[in-house]
């Protein structure tokens, strides 16, 4: 299998390169960091991505008025792209010299001079000269480095001693008495998994508690940590109870996909490599 590596630090490009050993080496760039300023928390909304929604949404309208030759609405819309597209360059000074304004200024031209064949034209290189080239450098570095969730600094409190801790260690936890549950179950030994158990719903309150870190809506946690999670561990407990051990294990497993499993799918891969990225 290759080995997936990510160098971070001295890059010029992303890009795909081969190693002696055939094998790949994916690089990614990471945006300029004044870029931070335009995304929560630094900022109250992700003004950068909104400004990013708005120039879609105004290369369409230019695409569409051109074809329909609807010269008025046409250069409506290209003022607007116009002011988005320099804003670009006043957020981040850094990319200010890579754009491409000059072929703005001829869109324009093109459009008060009514060539619109040339401004069709001239828009297509626009997308692909400026649009397409910074993304396929900064687009996925710039989501994961500011929209990936981050578990780095969010604390689970213990309900029962008031304690604080890292997301990191709860989870080496959990895993610790699934796993024990499982074992003692297997062994016979039913009171060292129940003991487990009664430790493993008490964690889960207390990591429930963190959801409203990110989330505002209860909704959020109980469709994870709620009534399908409990219900799978009271047939745990049932099973343990009347010593079945195929049930446990069935239940088990039944909580660990839709708890455990379904809640890194929305979260642990996004944080991981958000933290490759900042080093957190
Ligand atoms: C100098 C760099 C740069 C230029 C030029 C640029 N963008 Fe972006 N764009 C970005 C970055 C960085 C992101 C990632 C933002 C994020 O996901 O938070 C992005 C994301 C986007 C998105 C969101 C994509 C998605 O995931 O749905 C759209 C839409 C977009 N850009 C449109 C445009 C258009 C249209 C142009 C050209 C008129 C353009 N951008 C020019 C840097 C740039
Ligand atoms: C560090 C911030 C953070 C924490 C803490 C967090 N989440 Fe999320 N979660 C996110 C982000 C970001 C998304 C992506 C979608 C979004 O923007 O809502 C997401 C998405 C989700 C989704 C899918 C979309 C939705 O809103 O229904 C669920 C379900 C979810 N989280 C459950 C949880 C549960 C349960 C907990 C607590 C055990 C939790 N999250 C803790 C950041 C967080
Ligand atoms: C918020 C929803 C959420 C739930 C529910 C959840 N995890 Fe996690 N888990 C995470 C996140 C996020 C990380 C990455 C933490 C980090 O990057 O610091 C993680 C990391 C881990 C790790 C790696 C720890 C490390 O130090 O690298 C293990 C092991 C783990 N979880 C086990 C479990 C088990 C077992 C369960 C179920 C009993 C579970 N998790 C439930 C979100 C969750």
């Amino acid at each position: 299998m290759n080995r997936l590596m990510l160098f971070l630090l001295l890059l010029t490009a992303s890009q795909t390169t081969f190693t002696k050993e055939g094998e790949k080496e994916i690089t990614l760039q990471l945006p300029p960091a004044s870029l931070e300023k335009w995304y929560r928390p630094a900022n109250e909304r992700d003004v950068w991505l909104h400004t990013m929604f708005r120039l879609r949404r105004e290369m369409q309208a230019v695409t569409e008025y051109a074809a329909l030759e609807e010269v008025q609405l046409l250069k409506k819309w290209l003022k607007k792209l116009q002011e988005d597209y320099l804003s670009i360059g006043k957020m981040v000074p850094e990319w200010r010299d890579e754009l491409e304004t000059e072929l703005l200024e001829k869109m324009t031209r093109a459009a008060a001079d009514g060539k619109l064949a040339d401004l069709q034209a001239l828009q297509r290189k626009l997308a692909k000269t400026s649009c397409q080239s910074c993304h396929a450098e900064y687009k996925l570095s710039a989501a994961l480095r500011y929209r990936a969730p981050d578990f780095s600094k969010i604390m689970v409190e213990s309900e029962e001693t008031k304690e604080e801790e890292k997301y990191g260690r709860v989870m080496s936890r959990l895993t610790l008495l699934v796993n024990r549950i499982k074992i003692a179950s297997d062994d016979k030994r039913p009171e060292t998994a129940v003991t487990a158990l009664d430790e493993l719903e008490q964690r889960l309150a207390d990591l429930g508690g963190s959801c409203s870190s990110c989330h505002k809506q209860e909704a959020t946690r109980e469709s994870i940590l709620g009534k399908a999670s409990q219900d799978a561990l009271g047939k745990v407990r049932e099973g343990l109870a009347a010593g079945d051990t195929k049930k446990v294990g069935r239940f088990v497993g039944e909580f660990a996909v839709g708890v455990c499993a379904d809640c890194h799918a929305l979260h642990r891969l996004q944080s991981s490599l958000r933290g490759l990225l900042t080093g957190d």
